[in-house]
């Protein structure tokens, strides 16, 4: 029995460590890891995937040096100037997840670029989580919530995820942590509500689709139940 996950989000952790063990400064590190980011999407594809989440940034990254934060979006700016239209040419739509008004107006500039550029696109959607925080996505929502006058007792989980940065995306059925951790590290805690867990011990820059191919096996092999028992367990 094998199923292939519709949505995979993944925790690109360790390109710090990939540089360090090579004796390179963590910037190649994060240089390293994005050029990783085209042979996963080409592996999703391959796979049957079709939406891929990426995290890139989080709001708790502010706190790193201020050259490492600034690496980090110029590599950002980088990597949406050099791949955009590639993407766009395999059907690739883009999507940006987090708070888009905390990055550089050069930036906000770019970003839109490529989600204008990509956005009626329908091989696989792409999402790149980068500003991005779990618990700043659920407080983001409540305001929206709350600005449009929608009454207490019409809140419900679906309105919810409707005004999260993710609507009309589905929740993630697999979330990937590459560099061996096992925490969320406020990814997506609304939405991984019923993901299945995968962590690799293989650090972000070399987990390629090989790498890919072990978690997705992992996952067709895992039973989610959602709360309820398991088929023919009823008796
Ligand atoms: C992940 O790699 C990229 C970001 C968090 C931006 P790290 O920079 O966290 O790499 P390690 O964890 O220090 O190895
Ligand atoms: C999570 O990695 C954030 C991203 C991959 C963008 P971190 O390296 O920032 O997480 P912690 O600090 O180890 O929890
Ligand atoms: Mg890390």
């Amino acid at each position: 029995m094998s199923s292939v996950p519709q949505h995979i989000a993944i925790i690109m952790d360790g390109n710090g460590r990939w540089a360090k063990q090579r004796g390179l400064p963590r910037a190649l590190g994060h240089r390293a890891g994005t050029e990783n980011i085209r042979r996963i999407v080409q592996e999703c594809k391959a796979q049957g995937v079709t939406y891929l989440t990426l995290y890139a940034f989080s709001t708790e990254n502010w706190n790193r040096p201020g050259p490492e934060v600034q690496a980090l979006m110029t590599i950002l700016g980088e990597f949406i100037d050099r791949e955009t239209r590639d993407l766009h040419r395999e059907g690739v739509r883009i999507r940006h997840l987090g708070n888009v008004a905390g990055l550089s107006p050069q930036l906000q500039q770019k970003v839109r670029y490529a989600l204008d550029l990509t956005q009626h696109n329908t091989a696989l959607t792409l999402a790149v989580a980068f500003n991005y925080g779990g618990r700043a996505d659920v407080v983001q929502a409540v305001r929206q919530l709350v600005a449009e006058g929608v009454p207490a007792e019409a809140i419900t989980e679906e309105q919810i995820s409707d005004h999260l940065y993710t609507r009309g995306m589905p929740d993630p059925d697999l979330i990937v942590r590459t560099a061996g951790e096992f925490r969320l590290s406020n990814f997506l805690i609304w939405q991984a509500a019923y993901a299945e867990y995968y962590s690799s011990p293989v650090f972000w820059p070399d987990f390629g689709a090989e790498e890919l191919r072990q978690a997705i096996a992992a996952y067709g092999q895992r039973e989610r139940r959602y709360g309820a028992l398991p088929e023919g367990a009823r008796s």
